[in-house]
């Protein structure tokens, strides 16, 4: 099992000056930068592409960068997000023709790969491809925006993420994204999760540093 991230998703963080605030973030204690990429077409609302990662390395964010990409066409970004500075890229299978070669991809690119999984997706997308997995991300809300409650059926899913990840022995993070807060940070963990992602619920209060100590003092027990 990998030690714990938290992962700020930066979809809640304030844009008109966000270098600031993610390196408040950072300040404040979290593992990485959760950057959520969305087209309008794979899912219903626009955000941020490569340009903007690039910034963010230039204003001086060295933590990993787990891109999230929730688009179409994903082949197409993944050089450019390898050249701005992606730590982690992240993709939808159903929205890849080739699963195989777009994992290999991210690899070839420097990069770590994962796969996302919509709530209704199953985990059978894992079966041939494994060992080309870095990181499997569980989505507990539809995709497309932040500040949505968490499904409760993702907990039996990561239970079952967590038992294939833990017979394969391979050193793959379980991520989970979507309605994480600190009221419910300790069931997903004990339901498999080691890397949290949470947007509103850190980007809503002022004290960043407080929430995140509170997620922590939740994830020791
Ligand atoms: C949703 C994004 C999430 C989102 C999470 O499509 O992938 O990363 O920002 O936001 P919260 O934590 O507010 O549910
Ligand atoms: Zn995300």
């Amino acid at each position: 099992r990998q030690p714990n991230w938290i992962a700020p998703s930066i979809l809640s963080a304030d844009f008109a000056r966000l270098g600031e605030d993610v390196s408040r973030v950072l300040q404040a204690g979290a593992d990485v930068v959760h950057f959520d990429v969305m087209d309008n077409h794979y899912v219903p609302n626009l955000t941020f592409g490569p340009m903007i990662c690039s910034a963010l390395r230039s204003y001086g964010i060295t933590a990993p960068v787990d891109v999230h990409l929730m688009v179409e066409n994903v082949d197409s970004l993944i050089p450019a997000f390898a050249a701005a500075g992606a730590s982690i890229i992240s993709f939808h299978p159903e929205a890849s023709k080739h699963v195989d070669r777009t994992l290999q991809l991210i690899r070839q690119h420097g990069c770590q790969a994962g796969l996302v999984f919509n709530p209704a997706t199953p985990l059978t997308y894992l079966d041939y491809v494994l060992d080309k997995v870095d990181l499997v991300l569980l989505m507990s809300v539809n995709p497309g925006f932040g500040g949505q409650s968490f499904i409760p059926a993702t907990l039996q899913k990561l239970q079952q993420a967590r038992h294939i990840i833990d017979q394969s022995g391979l050193p793959i993070r379980l991520e989970i994204d979507g309605g994480v807060k600190v009221e419910n940070i300790r069931e997903i963990a004990e339901a498999g999760a080691d890397t949290f992602v949470a947007g509103s619920a850190i980007f809503s209060q002022s004290d960043y540093q407080q929430v995140i100590k509170a997620m922590r003092a939740e994830l020791a027990g």
